[in-house]
């Protein structure tokens, strides 16, 4: 009899307006899952990938699944052991909606489900942004830990490259409408559009609107959350990459949103609500939006994932 674990994560918003890879949120879905079997022959080995349109390597090394899964074997099983691995992709590529992620994150609470069940997700954290740094060239963490921890967080730096994880309180009720126009931006592009110095008045202008971003959402408080979603220290410089940003923002709002900026590094942009009708509302105008700029988009509806990842054992 054979033993394995499907791991799941879900999608998540990564920066959520001013938080530049400090805070993410997770959403409830979609989801990737990732599969996982292990072996005694030494090797990690994706066996095979669905939903990606054959776009994801399936060498283990070049995979953020086999390198998540790499490095929880690596540090906590028996010399020798392998695995096998089947990577089920719900999410979109290049969406900015934390798709490499969900892959690094599912594949790791997955191998972990079969290495040891108590390693702390703490520890798991760090193989996640290992397959972070392969897929973005950056261990930015504001994707991974909400998808590992579910809910809303904020990343603190630690000692180097070490962070602690917040997390912060969000209303149960808030429905996210995200819209994902028919192109991709690469995140290691959009990092690389970012200036390395950005002036001081901006610096303060995101940092007001974190203390009032993560206020509202502890207060419910869904004003202070409309007043605080605007960011001056990625957007401005990543709006190129993404034609239509501004009349799709302007289309949320239009038809009900607290708020909307650019999911990561885009091109998804996210609106925020408070109730299902609104959101679908506000997902139909930002579809509409898009195709004006001359873009097909899909656009869904999620409530805020406050689980996080999931593993489950399977015997076959
Ligand atoms: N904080 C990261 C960025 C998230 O904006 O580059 C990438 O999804």
């Amino acid at each position: 009899m054979t033993l394995r674990a499907i791991g799941s994560a879900s999608a998540t918003i990564a920066n959520l307006g001013p938080g530049f890879d400090v805070l993410g949120l997770c959403l409830e879905g979609p989801r990737d899952r990732v599969t996982v079997e292990l072996t005694d022959d030494g090797r990690v080995e994706i066996v095979q990938i669905e939903g990606d349109g054959g776009k994801l390597p399936l060498d283990a090394a070049q995979n953020c699944a086999g390198v998540a899964a790499r490095w929880v074997i690596e540090r906590f099983a028996e010399p020798g052991t392998g695995a096998r691995i089947w990577l089920e992709k719900g999410l979109p590529l290049g969406s900015g909606l934390g798709s490499s992620s969900a892959s690094s994150v599912a594949a790791a609470v997955a191998t972990a489900a079969l290495v040891d069940p108590n390693i702390p997700r703490g520890v798991l954290l760090e193989a996640c942004r290992e397959g972070e740094r392969l897929a973005a060239g950056s261990p930015h963490a504001d994707n991974v830990a909400p998808a590992l921890f579910g809910g809303l967080v904020a990343v603190l730096p630690g000692e180097g490259e070490a962070v602690d994880i917040l997390p912060l309180a969000v209303p149960r009720d808030l429905v996210l409408a995200v819209a994902k126009p028919a192109y991709d931006v690469r995140t290691a592009d959009a990092r690389a559009a970012l200036p390395k110095t950005m002036p001081i008045h901006d610096a303060v202008h995101n940092m007001a609107m974190i203390a009032g971003l993560v206020t509202g959402f502890a207060t419910n408080d869904m004003g202070l959350v409309a007043r605080c979603l605007g960011d001056r220290m990625s957007t401005p410089y990543r709006k190129a990459l993404v034609p239509g940003f501004d009349a799709v923002v302007a289309a949320a709002h239009g038809a009900g949103a607290v708020g909307a900026g650019l999911a990561g590094s885009g091109p998804t942009i996210f609106a925020i609500t408070d109730d299902r009708e609104t959101a679908r509302d506000v997902a139909e105008a930002m579809v509409d939006a898009f195709l004006g700029a001359g873009f097909e988009s899909q656009a869904f509806v999620s409530a805020v994932g406050l689980e996080g990842a999931t593993a489950e054992l399977e015997r076959g």
